[in-house]
């Protein structure tokens, strides 16, 4: 069963009785500005691209990544999206333990439930707005094989800067750190904060490109790691897992690196103000509490007795689709995630959760917590 993620917006347009284009999707994590411009287009030109087989081993798009990111090739695998190698790695490097800094990305927990590897959290404090205790995870991660860290963070926006990452890989050189770097694109210098080419022999780098280009429905994800890994890893691989438009894609990509350089950095830029304006306005809301953040998404804490359940669907009648976030591991009933958009639509949100809160949504007592 799949029942780790967030707002279904296919579900939502049938239960309103609309179009999938007339919700606001505020819950997936994707680029708002993206695709990047002329993606689309090549994509077109190359539909009959799937008329043939893709490369099997996804040899032209790893050379392409290789010379983009300066990375020798035998470091590099592409899959089907990260989700490829999340829920193979378990099963590739043969984890007994792992342990999982959270609350996280839940697909981690799952694919080592899929292959039955224990997993033990370690879950951040929220009175320290959910910022990974680099410390405890050292103490923790001697009793695990292999440790998943989302960096930045899905869903607290939490970012762990590159040395003290770096230092928790060296601190334990006999675990695996599966470092997933799906959000790194969206973070202010975020190339200097890739642990991808720092060398180190037991970290092993994802990379998505479905959030920051946008482009989810083609499934391209990228891991970087040392050769021996890349070799276990690689017997998992399954032929022509990257389809013949996703390579078209990455080809299109690599070939005009000062455009996506461009792209990236005006993101970066953009986000930034939005998300400025955004939380300023939140602070003008007392029963929404704002955790700091790098990324394009931004977690809240609903207070007053405020309900994730409630808010998100008064939100929903309002074609609104935000990020439940009450079945994330380490989170509650009271948290939802915020994924930002551009050009207003923050803004037509902003209003519907000041109206909401206004008009008075169901409250609930919260229980003392733990
Ligand atoms: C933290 C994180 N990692 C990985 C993924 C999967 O991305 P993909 O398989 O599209 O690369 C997601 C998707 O939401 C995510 O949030």
């Amino acid at each position: 069963m799949i029942r780790g993620h967030g707002g279904n917006i296919h579900e939502l347009a049938r239960e309103l009785g609309c179009d999938p284009g007339d919700i606001i999707d505020m819950s997936s994590n994707v680029n708002p500005l993206g695709p990047p411009e002329g993606l689309v287009d090549h994509l077109r030109e190359h539909l009959d691209a799937i008329t043939s087989l893709p490369q099997v081993d996804a040899a032209g798009i790893i050379r392409s990544f290789a010379a983009h990111h300066g990375l020798p090739e035998d470091r590099i695998l592409a899959g089907n999206g990260t989700t490829e190698f999340i829920y193979a790695l378990p099963l590739a490097l043969q984890s007994r333990r792992a342990l999982i800094l959270g609350p996280t990305y839940a697909d981690y927990g799952d694919a080592c439930a899929m292959h039955d590897v224990p997993a033990a959290f370690l879950i951040a404090d929220e009175n320290r707005n959910f910022a990974p205790d680099v410390e405890a995870a050292v103490r923790m991660a001697d009793n695990a094989d292999t440790v998943f860290i989302c960096n930045p963070n899905n869903p607290t926006g939490a970012f762990i800067p590159a040395d003290d990452l770096a230092g928790l890989c060296r601190s334990r050189p006999n675990a695996l750190f599966i470092i997933d770097e799906s959000y790194l694109p969206f973070v202010d210098d975020g190339e200097s904060h890739t642990l991808a080419n720092r060398d180190l022999p037991n970290a092993i780098v994802l990379n998505s490109m479905s959030k920051i280009f946008r482009v989810p429905g083609l499934r391209i994800g990228f891991l970087t790691g040392p050769p021996p890994i890349i070799d276990r890893i690689g017997r998992y691989a399954l032929p022509w897992s990257v389809n013949a438009l996703a390579q078209a894609a990455v080809a299109f990509l690599m070939d005009n690196p000062d455009a996506q350089a461009e792209f990236i950095r005006g993101t970066r830029e953009t986000l930034a103000a939005e998300r400025r304006e955004f939380e300023s306005a939140l602070s003008a809301m007392p029963s929404i509490q704002s955790f700091p953040t790098q990324t394009s998404f931004i977690l809240l804490r609903l207070n007053g007795g405020l309900t994730a359940e409630g808010v998100c669907g008064r939100l929903a009648r309002r074609r609104i689709l935000i990020r439940d976030c009450s079945n994330f591991k380490g989170l509650s009933d009271r948290h939802i995630r915020i994924s930002l958009k551009t050009g207003g639509t923050n803004r037509v949100v902003l209003e519907a959760l000041h109206d909401i809160i206004r008009t008075g949504a169901d409250r609930v007592p919260e229980k003392p917590r733990p």
